[in-house]
């Protein structure tokens, strides 16, 4: 491996909206390259800097730096209404056109992913939704997988897409008709705006596997930029709880054509509580005063879809498994202030079954919703930590906080944050 690698890596360690997009938009003035690798129009990435609030879907958070070059991966599924929506809305601020690329190999979310997304969630019917954002992400990769779907280069040729449309609108009216009892969705209406969303997604379209081995082998400082989180994987989350791709730091690899030994770093991103949206099991909910307390501190409403989040405390062998599942080197805790005056803190150290203890996470999802925390209580603090520069600064029970899940999980936090705006960030 050359040593001039600068390949960043950042993951979710819960279950989502653990302040990603304000830690890449912390780290940003340092990188070069912004990717986004999986996962589509599900996420909301929320970056407030100076005072401006900016909610990114679909496009990487580092699009706030003028001059960067951003990517999306092959890995991502596209929905090109919001990809035109989030872009128009950029450059009508001022940003540069030129320096956005998406991969050919990214597929297109399409007007009928969004609608089974929203018929299967009803088919499901009560104890068995999902809980999904709506946005066709889990009926898009369906696709992929199936080899039925359309891919940002099926978009660019206008005979190539009514080729394939034709045949997969067949299937899919199928499917509207008689599974749904829905209309038949006229091949026009679908076709007609795919071709113009090719013709407006083409000055975009770039070799983006062989763009970034270039700038990684130029030693240019690249951030991964990971969406969801490790507990809603598709393969090691709490499935069938789960998005429908691969969101810790195996996907990194798929979704962008880059090599396992490319990365310098993997930066996991861990709330200083937790939270979840959607269905799923979450031992560490609180149904209490406090977790109704770290809402309303904490704002946890869904960036992409209004939901009111569930919230509750730490979870310490599900975070364990998180940072195995990732190979985290370090951690980025965000949202620490929200903690303030909450009294003691909660955190849990092992779940009890049946009367045993558990100190790891267990494999079976179902077990998983029957499992009660065990919980130490740590001193809280009520000083207003959000104008702290320093670790320092910070009063003793939140330097002992931060001290000791770098201790539980044996990995260093390099980074806090005391606040919502880019500057109210520690870094040590
Ligand atoms: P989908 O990704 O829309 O299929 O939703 C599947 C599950 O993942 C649901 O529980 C969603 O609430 C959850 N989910 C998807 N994206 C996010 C996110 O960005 N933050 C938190 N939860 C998410």
């Amino acid at each position: 491996m050359s040593s001039n690698k600068n390949v960043d890596l950042l993951v979710g360690a819960q279950w989502g909206d653990e302040g990603k997009g304000k830690v890449v938009d912390m780290l940003g003035s340092e990188v070069d390259v912004f990717v986004r690798f999986q996962g589509g129009a599900n996420a909301g990435h929320t970056v407030i800097s100076e005072g401006q609030k900016v909610v990114f879907h679909l496009l990487p958070s580092g699009m706030l730096y003028p001059g960067k070059l951003c990517v999306l991966g092959n890995g991502l599924v596209i929905d090109p209404e919001q990809f035109l929506a989030e872009t128009s809305e950029l450059f009508n601020k001022g940003q540069d056109r030129a320096r956005l690329a998406v991969s050919p190999h990214a597929h297109v979310v399409m007007p009928y992913h969004k609608m089974l997304d929203k018929l299967q969630e009803e088919a499901r019917g009560k104890g068995r939704k999902i809980g999904t954002t709506g946005r066709g992400i889990g009926p898009c990769y369906v696709d992929k997988y199936s080899r039925s779907g359309l891919r940002v280069e099926d978009l660019l040729n206008p005979d190539v897409l009514r080729d394939r449309l034709t045949y997969i609108l067949e299937e899919k009216n199928q499917l509207f008709t008689k599974l749904y009892n829905q209309k038949p969705l006229p091949f026009d209406e679908i076709y007609e705006p795919a071709k113009k969303w090719g013709e407006a997604l083409a000055p975009y379209v770039a070799d983006t596997r062989a763009l970034l081995r270039k700038a990684v082998d130029d030693g240019q400082h690249i951030l991964l930029e990971g969406a969801q989180a490790a507990l809603l994987d598709i393969d090691h989350g709490t499935y069938p709880y789960v998005t429908s791709s691969s969101t810790s730091a195996a996907g990194a690899f798929t979704g962008t054509g880059l090599a396992p030994n490319d990365l310098t770093r993997v930066i996991a991103v861990v709330k200083a509580y937790t939270t979840r949206v959607g269905e799923g099991p979450f031992p560490t909910e609180d149904f209490e005063e406090a977790g109704e307390i770290l809402r309303k501190n904490g704002g946890e409403y869904g960036a992409t879809t209004g939901r009111p989040r569930r919230c509750g405390w730490l979870d310490i062998p599900a975070l364990k498994y998180s940072m195995e599942l990732n190979g985290a080197t370090v951690i980025a805790l965000t949202k620490l202030d929200v903690l303030t005056n909450m009294g003691g803190i909660k955190v849990c150290t092992a779940y009890e079954l049946d009367g045993e203890k558990i100190t790891s996470w267990p494999t079976d999802t179902r077990v998983l919703s029957e499992l009660k925390p065990v919980y130490e209580i740590l001193p809280g603090w009520n000083e207003d930590i959000t104008n702290c520069k320093t670790f320092e600064e910070l009063p003793a029970n939140a330097q002992a906080y931060v001290k000791y899940i770098e201790q539980m999980l044996n990995t260093p936090v390099f980074l806090i944050g005391v606040g919502a705006d880019r500057n109210q960030t520690i870094v040590r």
